[in-house]
């Protein structure tokens, strides 16, 4: 079965329509062609409280097996989507962005800009990508072929 995913762009401009969102829909592309099924997609604004009604929305509601979101994890004051990633999220799972810098940096030094989180709400992976469609394709194509084997963990099926 293919795993239910979710993509969640957090961005202030896009989410009042003054720039297109390319990163939503670049991250949807990738996981789609790597099997995921895109059961949703949304674009909330750098608000702490609305991206975590939108993480839990997409865990406890419609039970994504993945929740991606893009933007939000870097450096500028409005950057909070690692904060309400923790404020949600039950156990932490550091190394799937620890596996991203780790491919990042050998594409650029910029990598360590991004705060990124990765963590498990329930029977939910929540994982934060950065926010430009190359930043987030890039490390989401790190990780991605180890979410099948994620999930079947998670729920418990062993090796
Ligand atoms: N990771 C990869 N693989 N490629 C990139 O181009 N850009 C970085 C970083 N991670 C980048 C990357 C930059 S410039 C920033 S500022 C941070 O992600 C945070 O991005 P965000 O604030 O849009 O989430």
């Amino acid at each position: 079965m293919a795993l239910k995913t979710a993509v969640i762009t957090v961005s202030d401009r896009c989410s009042r329509g003054e720039k297109e969102d390319l990163s939503g829909p670049a991250v949807a592309r990738l996981s789609a062609e790597k099997g995921l099924d895109v059961i949703y997609a949304s674009v909330v604004p750098d608000e702490k409280e609305e991206i975590k009604k939108e993480l839990i929305k997409c865990s406890d509601a419609l039970h994504a097996d993945i929740v991606l979101t893009t933007g939000g994890t870097g450096f500028s004051k409005r950057d909070v989507t690692p904060e309400a990633t923790m404020d949600v999220i039950e156990r932490e799972a550091p190394f799937i962005p620890e596996a991203m810098l780790f491919y990042s940096l050998k594409i650029t030094p910029n990598a360590m800009l991004s705060r990124m989180k990765a963590g498990i709400r329930g029977d939910t992976v929540i994982i934060n990508l950065p926010g430009s469609p190359k930043a987030a394709t890039e490390n989401l194509g790190a990780v991605i072929d180890t979410f099948p084997h994620a999930v079947k963990m998670l729920h418990g099926e062993g090796h």
